[in-house]
Order: C-alpha cells, then sequence, then structure tokens
C-alpha cells in the first residue's frame, strides 16, 4: 500500500481534547455548553447516532439533553418543541435527528431553528450565509473533512478538487466551502453526479478526491491521480453487516497518496465538529458582539 492513512479516529480525538478544555475554560466563568439532541420516532441507527453524541458531549463536559418524541407527532407540536428550545437559555445547539418521518416537512422543521442554535448548519438561514461568504455554523460533515485534511497537512489552497456526490448534507455544501475564497478553501472545485458524462475522466483530475455518493464501489483505482488525497464520506452496510464506503479501498490505496478509512474517517470528524459548533455557540454568550459565529 502506497497510501498513508488519514485517522479520522485519532484526528477527533484531538479535536475533542482541545473542545473539552475551552469547554472546561468556559465552565470557570459560568457557563455551561448546552447542546439539546431531538430524537423522533424509534429508528435504531438514529439512537445510536443520538447514544453517542450524547456521550461525546459527557466526555468534554458539554451539558446534554435528549428529547424522544413519539414517531407520529404532528408538525406543529414538533415546532412548537423545537421554540421552546430556541428559547431556554440553557440550550446552545439544536439537533434534530435525521431522517424524520414522512409527516414533518425537513424545511419547516429547519426554518424553525434559531439560526443563533443551528450547530447542524442545516437552516436556510446558515446555508445562505455560508453561500454568501459569511460567518455561518457550517454543517459538521464538510467541516469535518475540511479539519480532516487541514490536520493531516493536505494543502487545499490552489488545488484542484473533485467531489462525487451533490446532496444536502456533504457534497453541495462541501463544493461551496471549499470554493471560497479564503483560508484552507480557494480551491477548484468539480461536483460530480449521476448526470456527470464521464466520472473517471474528472475523477483522474483530482488532487483531493472526496466521495460522497451512497454507492459501494463507486471509485475505483483507475479513476484515481497517483498521489492524490482521497476522503470516502460514505457509509454502507453491505448486506454481509459489514460497513464499507464508496471507495475500492484495497485498490485506490495502491494508487493514492492518503485516504480515509471507513469506518474511522470522517464518521468521527462529523461527531467532533458538532461539538465544536456548540462550543462556539455558548461562546458568543461571552462575547455577543461578537457573535454572527464560528470561524
Ligand atoms: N460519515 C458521515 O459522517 C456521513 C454524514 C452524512 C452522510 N454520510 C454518507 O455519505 C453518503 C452521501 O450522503 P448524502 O446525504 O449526501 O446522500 P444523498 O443526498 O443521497 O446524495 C448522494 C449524491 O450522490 C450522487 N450519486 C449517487 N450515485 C452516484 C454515482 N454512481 N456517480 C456519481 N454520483 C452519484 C447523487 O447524484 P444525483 O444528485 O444525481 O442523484 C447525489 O448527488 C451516504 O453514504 C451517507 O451515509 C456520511
Amino acid at each position: 500500500m502506497t497510501a498513508s492513512i488519514i485517522d479520522g479516529k485519532a484526528i477527533a480525538a484531538e479535536v475533542r481534547r482541545e473542545v473539552a478544555s475551552r469547554v472546561e475554560g468556559l465552565r470557570a466563568r459560568g457557563v455551561v455548553p448546552g447542546l439539546a439532541a431531538v430524537l423522533v420516532g424509534d429508528d435504531p441507527a438514529s439512537k445510536i447516532y443520538v447514544d453517542g453524541k450524547e456521550r461525546d458531549c459527557r466526555e468534554v463536559g458539554i451539558h446534554s439533553e435528549r428529547l424522544n418524541l413519539p414517531g407520529d407527532i404532528p408538525e406543529a407540536d414538533l415546532l412548537a418543541e423545537v421554540r421552546r428550545l430556541n428559547d431556554d437559555p440553557a440550550i446552545d445547539g439544536i439537533l434534530v435527528q435525521l431522517p424524520v418521518p414522512p409527516q414533518i416537512d425537513v424545511l419547516a422543521l429547519h426554518e424553525a431553528i434559531s439560526p443563533d442554535k443551528d450547530v447542524d448548519g442545516l437552516s436556510p438561514v446558515s446555508v445562505g450565509r455560508m453561500v454568501r461568504g459569511e460567518p455561518s455554523f457550517l454543517p459538521c460533515t464538510p467541516l469535518g473533512v475540511v479539519e480532516m485534511l487541514v490536520r493531516s497537512g493536505i494543502e487545499i489552497e490552489h488545488r484542484e478538487v473533485v467531489i462525487v456526490g451533490r446532496g444536502n448534507l456533504v457534497g453541495m455544501p462541501l463544493a461551496i466551502m471549499l470554493s471560497q475564497k479564503a483560508p484552507n478553501a480557494n480551491a477548484t472545485v468539480t461536483l460530480c453526479h449521476t448526470g456527470t458524462r464521464d466520472l473517471g475522466e474528472h475523477t483522474r483530475r483530482a488532487e483531493i478526491l472526496v466521495v460522497a455518493a451512497g454507492r459501494p464501489g463507486t471509485v475505483t483505482a483507475d479513476m484515481v491521480r497517483p498521489g492524490a488525497a482521497v476522503v470516502d464520506v460514505a457509509v454502507n452496510r453491505l448486506d454481509s453487516g459489514k460497513l464499507v464506503g464508496d471507495v475500492d479501498f484495497e485498490g485506490v490505496a495502491e494508487v493514492a497518496g492518503a485516504i480515509t478509512p471507513v469506518p474511522g474517517g470522517v464518521g468521527p470528524m462529523t461527531r467532533a465538529m458538532l461539538l465544536v459548533n456548540t462550543l462556539k455557540a455558548a461562546e458568543r454568550r461571552l462575547a455577543p458582539a461578537t457573535s454572527a459565529t464560528p470561524a
């Protein structure tokens, strides 16, 4: 294998240690950061995710509250709960675990979350600010991808980045973030999707290749530029129960310069970035004038 492994688990642990130390500083000044996690229904995977987020909060000293709401909750009642959390001074960040049941309009839900507490960065206000390059909460998964590249010493500026997948949670926001004229961005970004004519023609140009399609085997060794950094965002469960990404790891690791594993790559970074966003939301209590949010 030629590629070095980008160890998301280790990098996320480092981020959590830094968050814990800043939380300690806030607590010494009387501010206890708080995150509310809202779980609607009893989807087992969602429950596992929310359990993990609560554990992370405990580890770094962030107060967490959990709301378990019934799967048949009317939209109006869910929005009322969100508004109550908007007004709760002990809560700095609100997270509603997706997916939500079909009676809930996700846009209405995200619109209901105060932009000041939108630590998932998915509300229309946060997305609008991000597109305009203004300070905003950035969505945790693309933020985690950037953080892991930066901490691995992989230069982003001026480079050729290709992203596979234009989903609202990962590919699209990442493309917007990396094409901003800003530090740790300023790249030339190509965004590929199922309408892309020849995927390999694009991916072979990438110095940084990010794959978030949700289809195992989407990227094989012949589609990768030698020495490229390859970030596999996807998490797919095979019939055997095994978790795999979208990238043929064994093959691509022979060509790439660096590669993320699945699991243990982007997943832990996503969770760590939720803590970072919650911390930043809480820090605004001490410096509301500089509020509009995080860098
Ligand atoms: N590790 C984490 O923390 C984390 C967080 C979020 C998501 N994920 C994972 O990331 C993956 C993507 O999630 P998502 O929410 O962005 O999914 P999504 O909204 O369904 O988007 C998938 C995108 O991939 C594109 N696509 C699918 N097959 C393709 C192919 N063969 N070639 C080119 N493009 C293709 C789709 O194109 P069209 O637009 O043309 O349909 C779509 O834009 C999933 O596996 C998900 O589990 C991981």
